[in-house]
Formats: C-alpha cells, structure tokens, sequence
C-alpha cells in the first residue's frame, strides 16, 4: 500500500497481514515512524501521561490534542493517522462529540477519530460515522474510565464483562466503526472475537490473535524506564542511551572539550 486507508486494513484483515500501530505525539517521531513502514500512527491520549506527566490521560484537552495531531500529520505521509477524541469531548452527548470529531478533521488534517465505549456512547459513534468521519472502537480497559474501574488489571475475566464486551463489538461494527482496539483483555476472548469480528482487532495487552498490535512509542523504545506491564516489549533502552550522550555532553562542555575548533565559525 502506498497509502494507508482505512480499506487497506480491511484489505490486511481480510489476507491475514498483520496491522502494525504505534502512537505518536509529535513530528520528528512521525517522520521516522512513518519512514520505517508502520501502518498506523494513534495520536494517542496517552499523550497525557508521556508528554504532560499527568497521572492519568483524563486531563488532557482537546486543544491539546489538536496540536499533537498537527505534529504527527506534517511528519507523515503514508501512515493512516488516527487521533483520539479525550475525555470530555464526547461523553456529553451526540452535537458536542460530532462537534469534537469535526474539529480534528479539520484543524489537523488526520484521517479518523478513536473513542472509548460501546453501548453507553453508540449514538454518538453513530452521528460521527454518518458525517463521513472514520471512527476506531477502543475497548477492555479503557484509560478514561479508570477512577471507575479503580485499577489497571486486566478486564473481562469474568463471563458477565466479557458478554458485554462482545455485545459492544457487535454494537460498534453495526455502528459502522472501521477497526477496533481491544486493551488488556484475556487473550484466548482476544481470538474469538477477532475470529468472529468483520473488521480488523487492533490488541494492547490482548494476546497473539488480534489482526494487529499497537504500543505506546515511548514504552517499546524504553523511554518509560517507570512503567513495564508484561504486554510491552522493550526493543530499545532509550532511556540510556540518551541519558548516556547527555552525559558524554556534559563532561565534553565541562572539560571544554566541546566545541572543537572544526565545530565553530
Ligand atoms: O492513548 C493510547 O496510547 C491508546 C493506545 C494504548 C491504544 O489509546
Ligand atoms: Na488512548
């Protein structure tokens, strides 16, 4: 695929190639992301806990979101760039979601809105679609609700949650959603719904069968040295790696070793 749309992954799904995804926040990550070949690029809300520092991704706004997503779109050129709506912009009701999602498409130049929920935010995924907006499902533990759930354990152990999760699947393919991420869910529920689902499964914490895999950059490049849940692999320890430059700076600037005189005017 030259470019990726959201018929390329349908086109992936349907062949058994697997879907890559990462999230990114900004355009120097874009660029090398997008020049390595991924397939899809979140401009995750997660931005508010690598970028900002907050605890949670709650605080984060949609202004906030809008710039993120500029970034990533100037940075790229083949992936499919995905933003997600944060919280607040779409809970209220269908107008303000429609409104948010609109604002994205507009101000940023991305392809397709991300939301968390099924049932309890149908109708605004509903009202989105129909204006032409492309939306990605999110569900299983999904960050935005976690002073409800209170923890960060896996969801949909139980038979009664994983019933409703599979009841919001089908509730979000009818809606019209093009893919749908499922996070830290057990990985055996992860294959049947992604035997059984017509549009592409995108796993965080959710096992080998899911028809793709999205990481947070940061996490995959050891960037969050703080936080390592079994579901990221680490393929890079940037943490010390760039720590250990900064240092090579330091003692060069410290022991006037830096600059040289090939390095000035
Ligand atoms: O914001 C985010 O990083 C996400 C992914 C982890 C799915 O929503
Ligand atoms: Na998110």
């Amino acid at each position: 695929f030259k470019k990726i749309t959201t018929q390329s992954l349908q086109i992936m799904k349907s062949r058994g190639e697997k879907i890559s995804m990462l999230t990114c926040y900004d355009y120097s990550m874009a660029k090398i992301l997008d020049r390595s070949g991924i397939d899809v690029l979140l401009v995750g809300d997660s931005a508010s806990n690598v970028i900002a520092g907050h605890e949670t991704t709650l605080p984060i706004t949609l202004d906030q979101m809008i710039y993120h997503a500029q970034c990533v779109v100037r940075g790229s050129e083949r992936a499919l760039v995905v933003v997600d709506l944060p919280f607040g912009s779409y809970q209220s009701n269908p107008e303000i979601a429609l409104a948010s999602a609109i604002r994205i498409m507009k101000e940023t130049g991305a392809h397709a809105v991300k939301m968390e929920g099924g049932l309890e935010i149908i109708d605004s995924i509903k009202k989105i679609v129909g204006a032409g907006i492309p939306v990605m499902g999110h569900l299983g533990l999904t960050p935005q609700s976690i002073y409800q759930f209170g923890t960060y354990a896996v969801r949909a152990k139980e038979k009664e949650e994983a019933d409703k999760l599979k009841i919001d699947i089908e509730l979000l393919q009818n809606a019209g959603c093009f893919s749908i991420v499922l996070e830290k869910i057990p990985a055996e529920l992860a294959r049947e719904i992604t035997n059984t689902s017509h549009v592409p499964i995108i796993g965080i914490g959710a096992g080998p069968a899911c028809d793709g895999q999205v990481l947070v950059v940061h996490d995959m490049l050891g960037l969050t040295n703080d936080f390592h849940p079994k579901f990221v692999r680490k393929y890079l320890n940037l943490e010390e790696l760039m720590g250990n430059a900064v240092k090579s700076y330091i003692d060069d600037v410290k022991s006037s070793q830096f600059p040289n005189e090939k390095e000035g005017y």
